[in-house]
C-alpha cells in the first residue's frame, strides 16, 4: 500500500449537493474530481454544466474546469487515485418505516473501498441516519483491497446546509462548519480543507463574517443535521398554526409575524405563513428523526406535530377553494407555481402536488403554470400553460403556490380581465392584496386579514 495517495479531493455523488460542493471545492483552488455513474449525467457535467437548475452553479462548474482544478469521471479507481479527502454526497431518498433509503450509500461507500489504495478520509455529507458513521466505517472495511490495513481511512461527518437555489453562497459563505469524528488528525484535515472558507480568503471572500467551526463526535455531527432541519421545519409550521388562528380571530399573520421576529430570541427568518414546507429535506429529516426517536420507544410528539400542521395546510387551501367554488366539480382552478419554493426546478414533495392531486380527485379541472416546471412526473394529467396571463384564461379561481418574483408582481388588471370567475388564492401570502383587490378581485390569504364577501363564503 502507498504510504500517502494525492492531497486532492474527490466528491462522490454529483447531485444538488455533490455537484455545489465539487464547483465549490475547485472555486477556492482545490483539485477536485466528481464521480458521477449516470453517462447522461456525467457528459453534461463534463461539458460545465449541470442537468438540473441551481443560480451560479454553471458558472462555477466551467470556471474550475477551464483553471484545469475540477474533472469528472464515473471511474472510482481514478477519483480515489487522485484524492485524499472524499466527500460523500450520494442521495438518500426516503425508505421505509420513516427511515432513509441507503442503498445507494452502502453502493458508493463499496465502491469507494475497493478502489482505496492510499489513507484517505470519507466525509459524510449524505444525510444519513445518526450512527451511520459505525455502519459506513464496517462496510468499507469489509471490501478493502488485502494489501490496505483497515485503520487506513477515517469516516468524519460533516452535514450540509445548503438550500437550493442559494446552494452556492450557501456553501462558500456559511454561518456554520460542523465536523463530527473521533480521529483528530482527519478532522483537522478537513478543516484544513475548508480553511478558504472559514477564513473567507478566497476571491470574493468576506472577512468581516467568517463561519464558526463546531467540532465533534460523529453521531452529535450527524444529529444537529437533524435537529437544525427539523426545527425550521417545526418553525414553519408553528407560524403556519398561528395563521390560522388569525383567521378565527381577524388577525394579520404578516403583522404578527412581522413583530414576533423583531425579538431577536425568536428571528424573523423561517416565520412566513402558508402553504408549508416541501422539498426532499424537511419531510424526510424529519420523519428520520421521528423513526430515529419511536426506534428508541420515544414519542415524537413535537416531530409528528410539525408533520400534521404542514400537511394539513394543503388540505386547508383545498378547502378555501371548495368553501368559495360551489361545486368545486367543473371549476377552473389555475395553479400559479409547481416548484416546491421559487428559483428551482424541484417539485419533490412540492404542495403543489398534493393539492393538484385533491382538486383533480374532486374533479376540478386544474391547470399549472410555473417558470421552470415544465410537467410533473407524479401527476402526468396536469396540463400547464406557456405563461401566467394564458393560464388565468377563464380560470374560476387562481391559487399562488410558489412564489417566483415574476408570479408576485402580476398585472392583476389584465388577470381580471382574462378570468370567468374572480377569486384569487395567495397561497404564499405573497401577493399585495390591495392590489389583487383593486383589479376588483377577491382576495383570500393565508392567515392574512380575511374578509369573505359578505362576511361569509358564498357560492358563486
Ligand atoms: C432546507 C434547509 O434550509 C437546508 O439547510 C437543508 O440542508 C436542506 O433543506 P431547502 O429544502 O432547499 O433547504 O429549502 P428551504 O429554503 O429551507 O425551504 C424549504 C421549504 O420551506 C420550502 O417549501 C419553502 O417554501 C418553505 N418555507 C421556508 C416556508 O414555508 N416558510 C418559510 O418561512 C421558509
Amino acid at each position: 500500500m502507498k504510504s500517502r495517495g494525492s492531497s486532492g479531493i474527490a466528491v462522490v455523488g454529483s447531485g444538488y449537493v455533490g455537484t455545489v460542493v465539487a464547483a465549490c471545492m475547485a472555486a477556492i483552488g482545490h483539485e477536485v474530481v466528481g464521480v458521477e455513474i449516470n453517462q447522461e449525467k456525467l457528459t453534461k457535467l463534463q461539458s460545465g454544466s449541470s442537468y438540473f437548475y441551481e443560480p451560479g452553479l454553471d458558472e462555477r462548474l466551467r470556471a474550475g474546469i477551464e483553471a484545469g482544478l475540477l474533472t469528472f469521471t464515473d471511474d472510482f479507481e481514478t477519483a480515489m487515485a487522485g484524492s485524499e479527502i472524499v466527500f460523500l454526497c450520494v442521495d438518500t431518498p426516503p425508505g421505509a418505516n420513516g427511515h432513509p433509503d441507503v442503498t445507494n450509500v452502502t453502493a458508493a461507500a463499496k465502491s469507494i473501498g475497493m478502489a482505496m489504495h492510499s489513507p484517505h478520509i470519507i466525509v459524510t455529507k449524505s444525510t444519513v441516519p445518526v450512527g451511520s458513521g459505525n455502519w459506513l466505517t464496517s462496510t468499507i472495511e469489509s471490501v478493502l483491497p488485502d494489501d490496505v490495513e483497515p485503520d487506513a481511512f477515517s469516516v468524519v461527518s460533516n452535514p450540509e446546509f445548503l438550500r437550493e437555489g442559494s446552494a452556492v453562497n450557501d456553501f462558500l459563505y456559511p454561518e456554520r462548519i460542523v465536523l463530527g469524528g473521533d480521529d483528530p488528525m482527519a478532522v483537522r484535515k478537513v478543516a484544513a480543507a475548508y480553511k478558504p472558507i472559514l477564513d473567507q480568503t478566497f476571491p470574493g471572500g468576506s472577512p468581516d463574517s467568517r463561519p464558526s467551526l463546531v467540532k465533534t463526535d460523529r453521531s452529535t455531527a450527524e444529529t444537529i443535521k437533524y435537529a437544525a432541519n427539523a426545527f425550521l421545519a417545526t418553525k414553519i409550521s408553528f407560524i403556519n398554526e398561528i395563521a390560522e388562528i388569525c383567521e378565527w380571530v381577524d388577525a394579520d399573520i404578516d403583522e404578527v409575524a412581522h413583530a414576533m421576529g423583531l425579538d431577536s430570541r425568536i428571528s424573523s427568518k423561517f416565520l412566513q405563513a402558508g402553504v408549508g414546507w416541501g422539498g426532499s429535506c424537511f419531510g424526510k429529516d424529519v420523519e428520520a428523526l421521528a423513526a430515529t426517536a419511536r426506534a428508541h420507544g420515544q414519542e415524537p410528539m413535537i416531530l409528528q406535530a410539525a408533520q400534521g400542521v404542514n400537511l394539513h395546510q394543503r388540505h386547508r387551501l383545498v378547502r378555501k377553494l371548495q368553501q368559495h367554488l360551489r361545486p368545486l366539480r367543473g371549476s377552473r382552478v389555475a395553479l400559479l407555481g409547481l416548484a416546491f419554493k421559487p428559483n428551482t426546478d424541484d417539485t419533490r414533495d412540492a404542495p403543489a402536488i398534493t393539492i393538484a392531486r385533491e382538486l383533480l380527485e374532486r374533479g376540478a379541472i386544474v391547470r399549472a403554470y410555473d417558470p421552470l416546471v415544465k410537467q410533473i412526473p407524479e401527476l402526468p394529467n396536469l396540463q400547464t400553460a406557456t405563461d401566467a396571463y394564458s393560464l388565468v384564461e377563464r380560470a374560476d379561481a387562481v391559487v399562488l403556490l410558489t412564489e417566483w418574483d415574476e408570479l408576485r408582481d402580476l398585472d392583476f388588471v389584465d388577470v381580471a380581465l382574462r378570468m370567468r370567475g374572480d377569486l384569487v388564492i395567495d397561497g404564499r401570502n405573497a401577493f399585495d392584496a390591495d392590489r389583487v383587490r383593486a383589479a376588483g378581485l377577491v382576495y383570500e390569504g393565508m392567515g392574512r386579514g380575511v374578509k369573505p364577501r359578505n362576511g361569509k363564503t358564498e357560492p358563486w
